[in-house]
């Protein structure tokens, strides 16, 4: 590396670079304390409790009161929890609780810090896969990946799939209440699966995955969920499950595969007649330069380490990457026969696409 010239650099400009990336090195020290606060049960206590000291955190817990009192300190210096000098006691506001105490509400954040924790796992993964351009594949990597994934995505789905998304697709409610089946494709745990089935009793759904150990954490989603006479769970890539459905969806799946078009082919036969594709991708503009946010940071770096790897390790044709955009998209259901491509609904993570034949 060439002697850098410090006469180019711009102190201002560093000092603002500087503080980005501490704060980024914060975040990080700051997601495992939101895992232990979740696994120990800590923020849980704290909802609606009002003030506690440390010592009346760790009884209830039953947690070392030394390190309790320490995880505050990192609470309240990152902004999740309130503290009275007072009183010398720790409080849980409603939004922080909302965010980190509640596993059913659609922001529960800390199971999101599991993907972040299995790629640190598997970083040695990632360097031979740099080096020699080979794939990862989704079932390879550390354990923490999955739970994380599907935990993510199930918010999105709980605030919006039922509530706006299906009811933008053109007609496919109707069809829904009165009765149609339905294929989930690279459905992983399900989670999706259930809440459609849950809302629409007459109808039928099957789900397919190609990762064998998903589909049975989906069959156990099912039946938490109560509806597994409406749904079933079969090991199956997508370019080769059985069947002519109604709704054929795609939840954050198809950029994960080898081989795209191919998936969107077979999609396009096993449509019945006036049937529809609903294609959920996580949100992206199309251009690099377009993409720059904390949503695109996130996606472009799940995207390196588990999606383009994962599509490499299955034959990568066509790698499109967490961050596709809707034009690519278009182009791979273009390529797979289909007449009619739209943006049915947005949100800041997700792009819901329609595509028709
Ligand atoms: C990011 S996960 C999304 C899972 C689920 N749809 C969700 O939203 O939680 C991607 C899923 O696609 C599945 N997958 C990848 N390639 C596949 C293929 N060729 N055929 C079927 N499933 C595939 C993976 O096994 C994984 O479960």
């Amino acid at each position: 590396m060439d002697t850098l010239d410090s006469a180019a650099i711009n102190p201002a400009k560093l000092d603002a670079l500087i503080g980005r990336v501490i704060g980024d090195i914060s975040a990080g020290y700051g997601g495992i304390m939101v895992s232990l606060g979740h696994k120990l049960g800590l923020y849980e206590a704290m909802a609606g409790a009002g003030p506690l000291s440390a010592r009346e955190l760790a009884s209830r817990t039953s947690c070392a009161e030394r390190y309790v009192r320490e995880w505050l300190g990192s609470q309240v210096a990152g902004g999740y929890v309130n503290y009275h000098a007072i009183s010398d006691t720790y409080e849980l506001t409603p939004e922080q609780a909302f965010v980190l105490a509640d596993e059913e509400s659609p922001a529960f954040i800390p199971f999101a810090w599991q993907v972040p924790a299995s790629m640190w796992a598997d970083e040695e993964k990632a360097v031979t896969a740099f080096r020699t351009g080979k794939g990862i594949a989704w079932g390879d990597h550390d354990h923490r990946l999955y739970c994380g994934v599907a935990a993510f995505y199930r918010n999105g789905y709980r605030a919006s799939l039922v509530q706006h998304w299906l009811p933008a697709l053109d007609g496919v409610v109707a069809k829904l209440e009165a009765g149609a089946l339905v294929a989930d494709v690279g459905c992983g745990h399900g989670h999706s699966t259930a809440l459609m089935a849950k809302a629409f009793p007459n109808s039928k759904f099957r789900g397919f995955d190609a990762h064998a150990d998903s589909v049975l954490e989906a069959n156990q989603s099912a039946v938490q969920a109560g509806v597994e006479r409406q749904v079933s769970f079969a090991t199956a890539r997508a370019d080769d499950y059985p069947g002519k459905y109604d709704l054929i969806c795609f939840f954050d799946c198809l950029h994960d595969m080898g081989d795209p078009v191919a998936a969107a082919t077979h999609a396009c036969k096993a449509l019945a007649p006036g049937g529809t594709v609903m294609l959920v991708e996580p949100f992206a503009n199309d251009r690099v330069e377009d993409n720059i946010s904390p949503v695109a940071r996130m996606y472009y770096a799940a995207s390196t380490m588990i999606c383009c790897a994962h599509a490499i390790s299955e034959g990568g044709r066509t790698v499109l990457g967490a961050q596709a955009g809707e034009a690519r998209l278009a182009e791979v259901f273009r390529k797979a026969g289909f007449t009619q491509f739209r943006r049915a609904f947005e949100t800041p993570f997700n792009l819901v696409l329609e595509a028709r034949v």
